[in-house]
């Protein structure tokens, strides 16, 4: 028979968008996942809320196994059109604000590294420091 598949915009895609009728885009690859919504091991909230935008991060970082991505195929009605995609530039400020903080932390974290070696540092030469002066005290007495 030949590849024969739909092409879709996003916008066509983004209407279905509920239990009776529920779409999803995953690597540019669009699936009408209606009847697996009370099959799916992760629930059909975590489905319903992956429609209406690209759903390709969403589905990775649950690290789906190799069967859940051979059922997927059952359910595959066509392509997206990519240059319609307006969901990529929606997921795109998740990564900078989620890796913002990434960074503050790993700088407060080397921080906190620092001070934890400076300050008993600082106590030891207050110590020794102390002790010198005390015996340079003593010898002066004498
Ligand atoms: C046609 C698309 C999908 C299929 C066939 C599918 C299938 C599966 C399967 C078989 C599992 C069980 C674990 C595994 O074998 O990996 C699973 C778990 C899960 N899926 Fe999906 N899934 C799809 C789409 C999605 C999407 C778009 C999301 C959005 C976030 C999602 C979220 C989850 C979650 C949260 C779990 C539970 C993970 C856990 O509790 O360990 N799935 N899915």
């Amino acid at each position: 028979m030949g590849s024969k598949s739909e092409t879709f915009t996003f916008e066509e895609v983004a209407k279905h968008n509920n239990k009776n009728d529920c779409w999803i885009i995953v690597n540019g690859k669009v699936y009408d996942v209606t009847p697996f919504l009370d099959d799916h091991p992760g629930g059909d909230e975590s489905l319903l809320s992956a429609t209406g935008k690209d759903a390709t991060v969403d589905f990775e970082d649950v690290g789906h196994s190799d069967s859940a991505q051979e059922t997927m195929a059952k359910y595959f009605v066509g392509e997206i059109d990519n240059t319609t995609l307006p969901a990529v530039i929606k997921n795109k400020p998740i990564h900078p604000s989620t890796q913002a903080p990434t960074i503050s932390n790993e700088s407060s974290g080397f921080f906190l590294k620092f001070l934890q070696y400076l300050v008993p540092l600082l106590i030891l030469g207050f110590a020794f420091g102390l002790q010198y002066y005390g015996k340079e005290n003593k010898s002066n007495e004498s």
